[in-house]
């Protein structure tokens, strides 16, 4: 049978002052999938997203990660996170050094860095921007260089934490098409539900520390009442048209 690449189990955590953050949490991500986190504000994703990386410790419960389990402070390289605000990831003088940080700490000669910089930077498709201050960047920028510096260290997993907030567009879009071909197994917590349904195999839906459903996508997000008592809606596309307008000229 394949090692699932991810095993959470009975996961529970409380900060100091906000308790039950996580309740109970127990989730499976096997090698290749893509899966969504959806939730409203304050339901604990990225917390989760947190303790799954082992910034954070649980009070209770388990995370495997590969076959090993994750235990608090500990690097792992198989696993990258691109945080919410680009501005916590980025802090050299330069786009190429700050990609080039991770691969420098895993210890790579001086020519793989600059290969690894070089490949990431592409794949994100921001080449471009290797000799630009990272704070000189637009918001779109900075998400694509944070990503690069994530793949640069080649991990097996990474989890995204809402990587379309402050897209525009275009942008959006181009973080579609390269989340749609990128080959790592994923986990992404987003509000944009259209964007979860064009790149997610599977949703896993949280609220209050819970997971409250576990499936596919579309099915998920067609069930109107779950998605209400939830606090979030069922998505734009999903709803029966009166006048089809969807993939009009
Ligand atoms: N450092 C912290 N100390 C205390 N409480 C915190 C801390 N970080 C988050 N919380 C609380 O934990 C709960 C879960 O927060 P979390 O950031 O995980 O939610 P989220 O699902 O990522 O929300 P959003 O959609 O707004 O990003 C919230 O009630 C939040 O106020
Ligand atoms: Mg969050």
């Amino acid at each position: 049978m394949q090692q699932p690449a991810l095993v959470v189990s009975d996961l529970s955590f409380s900060y100091p002052d906000k308790s039950d953050v996580l309740r109970d949490v127990s989730l499976e991500i096997l090698p290749g999938e893509r899966v969504g986190l959806i939730g409203p504000n304050g339901a604990g994703k990225t917390t989760l997203f947190l303790a799954i990386c082992g910034v954070l410790k649980p009070n209770a419960g388990e995370i495997v990660l590969f076959g090993k389990p994750v235990t608090n402070g500990n690097f792992r390289p198989e696993i990258g996170m691109v945080f919410q605000n680009s501005d916590d990831q980025l802090f050299c003088p330069s786009t190429r050094d700050d990609v080039a940080f991770g691969p420098q700490n895993l210890g790579l000669s001086k020519e793989d860095v600059a290969a690894r910089v070089t490949e990431s930077l592409t794949t994100t498709g921001a080449l471009e921007l290797a000799d630009r201050p990272p704070h000189h960047l637009s918001g779109g920028e900075k998400r694509m260089v944070s990503i690069a510096g994530v793949l640069a260290m080649r991990p097996r997993m990474v989890v995204y934490d809402e990587p379309n907030a402050s897209l525009d567009i275009r942008s959006r879009r181009r973080l579609i098409r390269f989340l749609q071909t990128s080959h790592e197994t994923f986990l992404i917590a987003s509000h944009d539900l259209e964007l979860v349904l064009e790149v997610c195999d599977r949703v896993v839906l949280m609220d209050e520390g819970r997971i409250v459903a576990n499936g596919n996508p579309r099915e998920t997000m067609c069930d109107a009442a779950l998605m209400e008592a939830h606090g979030l809606e069922k998505p734009h596309s999903l709803i029966p048209h009166m006048e089809p307008h969807h993939g009009c000229a």
